[in-house]
């Protein structure tokens, strides 16, 4: 069964004293959309997501979920399931008393609910501990009983803020694709903060990158990643080598321009939609979009340079290149790593016009 409401967030604000923490935000969040607020500490994530679940009070906008004006509503009305680091479970009841909380309070038949919570633990892994404390649990297996416990009543929206952060790597990897199995099944709509790009990347069917108390861009992963609407963002997003240029001729969507750190050098860049008219520009060149040019491959642009350091990254090799322009970062698939680059080789890189987007320098 589906069950997804949609949200709408109309000109949210949120002021503390004289700082606008969130800054008229508007979203709107379609059926069964996995949606994550990614942004820096401090950037308006948890506020945004605390007016949602009616536990911060806005100072002006509207929410509108499944078709009905909510923001006034207090939190138990407003039927979210919510997991939030700083939403503890009982430490002294057990996982099954945690996860029929919910159901009890909706004072739903107690033969219900004891079918509703074994159906639960039972999808979040955890029917062999019903039984047990909370205080007896793992970490992880806690954020699964925060989890079952935010499900149990089939609410149309769930909101989770942070909800893997104290885990190591593995664990999070694991309950992440738990937690996208889970919202596939039911259908359910959510809205997800993170900082961790990765984990956003992975999960979301869109993100929404906030700056400052506002949306600063939202869209696919794909599409952040391949087309960052700000230096920051692309520096946010992934890595990304970041390179002032002054602007030469324009030829089309494309710029001639020239490095402000060697002027005899000149490349050619896709300029961004607000560079039309600015001459002072930054680069920004993704590490995996340069090559190291073997026999024969010469990509639009080129420079020469000396290997100065290069780490072992897994499957790929992360190799900084010193040149006139500074470092320039190069990421490499090790199986295509057919040049020798040793720390003090020279090298010389290659790459596309249409991977080194210009910005408006600011
Ligand atoms: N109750 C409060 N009183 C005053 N200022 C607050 C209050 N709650 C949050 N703030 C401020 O609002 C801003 C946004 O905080 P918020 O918790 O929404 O950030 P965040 O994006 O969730 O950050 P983090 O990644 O660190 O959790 C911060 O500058 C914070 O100090
Ligand atoms: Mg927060």
């Amino acid at each position: 069964m589906k069950l997804g409401a949609s949200i709408e967030i109309q000109g949210l604000k949120k002021t503390y004293g004289p700082l606008t923490v969130v800054d008229r935000i508007s979203l709107s969040v379609a059926p069964g959309e996995f949606i994550s607020l990614l942004g820096s500490s401090g950037s308006g994530k948890t506020t945004t997501l605390m007016m949602v679940a009616g536990l911060t009070m806005p100072d002006a906008g509207e929410i509108v979920i499944g078709g009905r004006e909510i923001s006034r509503l207090p939190p138990e009305k407003r039927a979210l399931g919510v997991v939030f680091q700083s939403y503890a479970l009982f430490p002294h009841y057990t996982v099954f008393n945690n996860v029929a909380f919910p159901l009890r309070l909706r004072k739903v038949a107690e033969a219900d609910i004891k079918r509703q919570v074994q159906e639960v633990l039972d999808k979040v892994g955890l029917s062999a501990l019903g039984g047990r404390k909370i205080g007896q649990l793992s970490g992880g297996q806690q954020q699964r009983v925060a989890l079952a416990r935010a499900i149990v009543f089939s609410p149309p929206v769930l909101l989770m803020d942070e909800p893997l952060g104290a885990l190591d790597r593995k664990l999070r990897d694991q309950l992440q694709t738990e937690i996208k199995r889970i919202q596939r099944d039911l259908g359910v709509t959510v809205i997800y903060v993170t900082h961790d790009q990765e984990e956003a990347l992975a999960l979301s069917d869109r993100i929404a990158v906030m700056k400052d108390g506002r949306i600063d861009q939202i869209g696919t992963p794909d599409e952040i990643y391949e087309k960052p609407g700000s230096p920051f963002i692309a520096g946010f997003l992934g890595e990304s080598n970041f390179i002032d240029v002054t602007r030469g001729r324009n030829a089309g969507d494309d710029a001639q321009v020239v490095c402000v750190a060697d002027l005899a050098r000149s490349f050619v860049g896709r300029l961004a939609n607000d560079a039309a008219r600015a001459t002072d520009l930054v680069a920004v060149i993704r590490p995996e979009a340069i090559e190291i040019a073997g026999d024969g491959t010469r990509l639009d642009n080129q420079i020469e340079g000396v290997v100065e350091q290069r780490d072992f990254m897994g499957a790929t090799i992360r190799i900084a290149v010193r040149c006139s322009l500074g470092k320039l970062v190069v990421r490499v698939s090790r199986l295509h790593l057919a040049t020798n680059c040793a720390i003090g080789r020279p090298v010389s890189l290659t790459w596309r016009s249409r991977d080194m987007l210009l910005f408006p320098r600011t």
